[in-house]
């Protein structure tokens, strides 16, 4: 048991999120995120100007989590960032700031896999939250990633299901872009849902064997669907929208369940750990909480601002590692096709 103060600064920016967190011992001190709104009018991420806004905010990201934090920079024990997986163009920007940064304090330099850090997440020190036991299952779901991995220790992690095409968050922004809705569609299908009949419409779910995901079937069947129904009444989405979003939502959380009934019956572990952005989707809150019931699992939701993307998460895993003495040479490069 350490009494030293650890103070260990987190860099995330693998997407379209430039953001930057003071930990220290574990406890989150400061976690700033510049979200970058210029995607918005794209109806997705453009990779180009992700790098650009990236670049412009990492300076001042970086200072404002600092004085938030109400230290300098030079109190910092050492510098993690996210190394992968993610937009290379994104990633280049943190990685080689961090670099930069380790090496003009002359403190050790941490790479982390974003990927590790979604599900370290639950690791963060926070008073009244109850952290998953090991083994346990990690159901990441967000706008760029949807996967299942068997968690054995903070260090020890199995990919045993992932998407073959889309993500969950795709499927849910995809669909929306179909019905006319802003980007990114998730929240407002989630808001309408909760109105809307989720059996009113049924959507195919994709046949995929093993604990692997498909979204993009139902993503055209969906198209085709609104294309058939508007020919015979022009007005169909708007006359039906509460109806189509909760019947999309219900379809794509009856895919994640399944596959979730799938793993803890395979892998005999019923503790699940949830993050990604879409683990803020109501309708899967509910039904991780019914599972709790019907199939006697104990779920764990970090809060919000730790599972979208967040250097708060890369900051714990590398404190974690910093307390391995895992460390990072400065000829490391980002990898945007990152495994865990
Ligand atoms: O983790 P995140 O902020 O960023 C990454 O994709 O890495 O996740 C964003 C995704 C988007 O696809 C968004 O539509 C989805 O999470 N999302 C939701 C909800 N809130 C955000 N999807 C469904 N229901 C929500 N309430
Ligand atoms: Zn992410």
């Amino acid at each position: 048991m350490t009494t030293e103060n650890i103070y260990i600064l987190g860099i995330e920016s693998s997407c379209d999120d430039t953001a930057a967190s003071v930990l220290l011992n574990g406890r989150v001190l400061s976690n700033v995120v510049a979200s970058q709104k210029i995607h918005e009018e794209y109806g997705g991420v453009v990779p180009e100007l992700a790098s650009r806004a990236h670049q412009k905010n990492i300076v001042p990201v970086v200072a404002q989590a600092l004085k938030k934090a109400g230290i300098t920079k030079n109190e910092l024990q050492a510098v993690a960032f996210t190394r992968g997986p993610g937009l290379m163009g994104s990633l280049l920007v943190g990685t080689s700031f961090a670099k930069s940064l380790a090496f003009g304090l002359d403190i050790p330099l941490i790479d982390v896999n974003h990927m590790q850090a979604h599900i370290l997440a639950h690791f963060i020190e926070e008073a009244d939250f109850t952290k998953p036991p090991f083994p346990f299952l990690a159901m990441t779901i967000s706008g760029g990633h949807t996967q299942i991995v068997e968690v054995s220790s903070y260090f020890d992690l199995k990919v045993i299901g992932e998407t073959i095409d889309d993500a969950v968050g795709e499927a849910f922004d995809k669909s929306g872009k179909i019905l006319g809705l802003g980007y990114p569609a998730g929240p407002e299908i989630d808001k309408r849902a909760k109105l809307g009949n989720p059996k009113a419409f049924k959507f195919t779910k994709p046949k995929v064997d093993g604990l692997n995901f498909s979204f993009s079937g139902l993503k055209t069947g969906i198209l085709y669907f609104v294309q058939r129904e508007t020919k015979a009444n022009p007005n169909f989405v708007e006359e039906n929208l509460n109806d189509i979003c909760a019947s999309i939502q219900y379809t794509i959380i009856g895919i994640l369940i399944d596959k979730l009934k799938l793993a803890t019956k395979q892998t005999g572990i019923n503790h699940i750990a949830i993050g990604g952005g879409v683990s803020a989707n109501s309708g899967i809150r509910q039904a991780l909480k019914d599972g709790e019931q019907k199939f006697g699992w104990t779920t764990y939701v970090p809060k919000f601002e730790y599972t979208t993307d967040n250097a708060a998460m890369i900051a714990i895993v590398g404190y974690l590692k910093y307390l391995e003495g895992h460390f990072s040479e400065q000829d490391i490069t980002a990898s945007s096709r990152l495994k865990i």
